[in-house]
């Protein structure tokens, strides 16, 4: 009796890490992908793709997701068990300002074609289903509690964050109203090396490496500062490999319940910056208030950081810190990079 996987999102930083963590565990995996009209867009899965049964898809197009799962349940008529991960979305924050109504398609309105297919198959299909949604730390926006936990209200601070809210209690409705096995973890910013290059993180480690690259800072004088936003803003970041085995112990549960995944460390965009030069024997200086402050190399009086409000947020979220104890004492999970610096060391040996 074989054990299947369909994840939505594959292509994605989290997708892609736990379709290599289910190919070990000998589940057969199935993956929505997009059209993208210039390159395949597999960066994240190529060294994976030929173990991958991947199918053109759109959360924004029920057609397509019912074709896929029927095709899945077609094939596969022995299965003991049908994983559905719902990763896809418009994952940046700043971008579904921009692109509200596109973003509450597939971050809202994509959650609910997917269980909707899922509540009108047959009892004895759907009872061997489990859904994992990719619900978000976002959704506690300006924080009502710190640190917060499941039972934390929510305060959603962007388009983003709404349309999470959204499919955060759709999949309480459908678990209850439909008797769906549907679990929502509520994880916590995770990064990696596979991490968007427009995500903080991703962004911070590609300048330091390239000014590594380029060796001593008083032969050039010709460097142009990384371009920041609100760099005082605090983020509780964890390593995505962690987090992905915490989705897959969700789903291995007897009954379906939400999950906080967190580190319970919380660190401002600015020490994010000052530890990651620290790596590279870089010790910033800073300068100046708001928007004209800048980072200076201690030595040398090279401007490195700067700030640009193109960057700023509509409506900002401050402050996170999870608590994650439940998720530690029920599901015993434990993650392995348990310290920033050892997410850091990892995103710049990439
Ligand atoms: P990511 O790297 O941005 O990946 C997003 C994935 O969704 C990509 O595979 C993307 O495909 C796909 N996608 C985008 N629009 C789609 C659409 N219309 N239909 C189908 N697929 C679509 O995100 P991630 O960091 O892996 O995060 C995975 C999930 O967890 C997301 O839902 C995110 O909102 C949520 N989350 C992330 C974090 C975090 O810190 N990383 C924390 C909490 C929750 P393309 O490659 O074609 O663009
Ligand atoms: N992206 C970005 N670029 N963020 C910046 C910049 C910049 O140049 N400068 C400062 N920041 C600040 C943002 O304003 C925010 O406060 C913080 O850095 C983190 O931004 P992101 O890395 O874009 O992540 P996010 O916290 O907004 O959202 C991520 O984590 C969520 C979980 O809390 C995304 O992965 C979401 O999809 C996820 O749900």
């Amino acid at each position: 009796m074989s054990k299947i996987a369909l994840i939505t999102g594959i292509t994605g930083q989290d997708g892609s890490y736990l379709a290599e963590f289910l190919l070990k565990k000998n589940y057969k995996i199935y993956g929505i992908v997009r059209r993208n009209s210039t390159v395949f867009n597999y960066k994240n899965i190529d060294h994976i793709k030929n173990e991958l049964n991947l199918r053109y898809g759109d959360l924004t197009e029920s057609s397509s997701l019912f074709s896929v799962i029927s095709e899945i349940i077609n094939d596969n008529k022995e299965f003991s068990v049908f994983e559905i991960y719902n990763l896809g979305a418009q994952s940046h924050v700043k971008i579904s300002f921009e692109i509200p109504e596109y973003t509450t398609n597939v971050d809202a309105t994509g959650t609910l074609k997917l269980l909707d297919c899922i509540k009108n198959l047959s009892e004895n299909i759907r009872n061997k289903i489990r859904f994992y949604q990719a619900s978000t730390s976002e959704m506690y926006g300006a924080v009502l509690e710190v640190p917060q936990k499941e039972t934390t209200p929510f305060n959603p601070q962007s388009p983003y964050a709404c349309a999470k809210v959204y499919s955060h209690f759709l999949v309480k409705n459908y678990r209850e109203g439909y008797n769906l096995f549907a679990c929502s973890g509520i994880l916590f910013n995770h990064e990696s090396q596979r991490r968007g290059d427009n995500f903080v993180t991703k962004k911070v480690i590609n300048y330091v490496k390239s000014i590594k690259n380029k060796g001593s800072l008083e032969i050039d004088n010709n460097i142009k500062p990384l371009k920041m936003g609100n760099i005082n803003s605090k983020r509780d970041w964890g390593h995505a490999k962690d987090y992905i085995n915490g989705m897959w112990l969700m789903l291995q549960q007897d009954n379906p319940d939400d999950y906080v995944l967190a580190m319970g460390q919380t660190t401002t965009v600015r020490d994010f910056i000052n530890i990651s030069f620290l790596k590279i024997g870089i010790k910033l200086k800073w300068q100046g208030e708001s928007v004209d402050e800048k980072g200076y190399d201690e030595k040398t009086n090279t401007v490195l950081v700067e700030i640009n409000k193109k960057y700023f947020r509509p409506c900002e979220v401050e402050l996170l810190i999870g608590d994650s104890s439940k998720a530690r004492n029920k599901l015993g999970w434990k993650p392995e990079y348990d310290t920033l610096d050892k997410l850091i060391d990892d995103m710049l040996d990439y």
